[in-house]
């Protein structure tokens, strides 16, 4: 089944000229790119993409993060695109979790700068691809 998933290249990925090495990867799998956009969020869209986390202890410095400089949010398409990209991604703590070969296991340190986002189910990827582009 084709699905559209949100993918955000976080700060820490644009400012390591790790962009081209992301798409390269989401290309190579045999998905695809639908939308993409370089830009510095607002600290309200940011709030509201990271609202489930609002309680967590690390929700102030994840908002100041996401928003500290330019991110390049895409739109990436295609069977399974949901899994697929977490996939690629790897395990959110980029040590204990990401296995080598997965974006995280092989260019991340640290779970506040693990290089991506990915949208974690069908719901999640509709309402974040409202947010950042407005529709799914
Ligand atoms: P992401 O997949 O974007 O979704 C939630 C984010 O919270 C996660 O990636 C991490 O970057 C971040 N996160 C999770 N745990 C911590 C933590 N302990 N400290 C800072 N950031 C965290």
């Amino acid at each position: 089944m084709t699905e559209r998933t949100l993918v955000l290249v976080k700060p820490d990925g644009v400012k390591r000229g790790l962009v081209g090495e992301v798409i390269s990867r989401i290309e190579r799998k045999g998905l695809s790119l639908a939308a993409m956009d370089l830009r510095t969020v607002e600290r309200s869209v940011a709030e509201e993409h990271y609202a489930e986390h609002k309680d967590k202890p690390f929700f102030g410095e994840l908002v100041d993060f996401i928003t500290s400089g330019p991110l390049v949010a895409m739109t990436v398409e295609g069977p399974r695109a949901i899994s697929a990209f977490r996939q690629l991604a790897g395990g959110t703590d980029p040590v204990e979790k990401a296995t080598p070969g997965t974006l995280r296991g092989d260019y991340a340190l640290e779970v506040q700068f693990n290089l991506v986002h990915g949208s974690d189910s069908p719901e999640s990827a509709e309402r974040e691809l409202k947010l950042w582009f407005g529709s799914l």
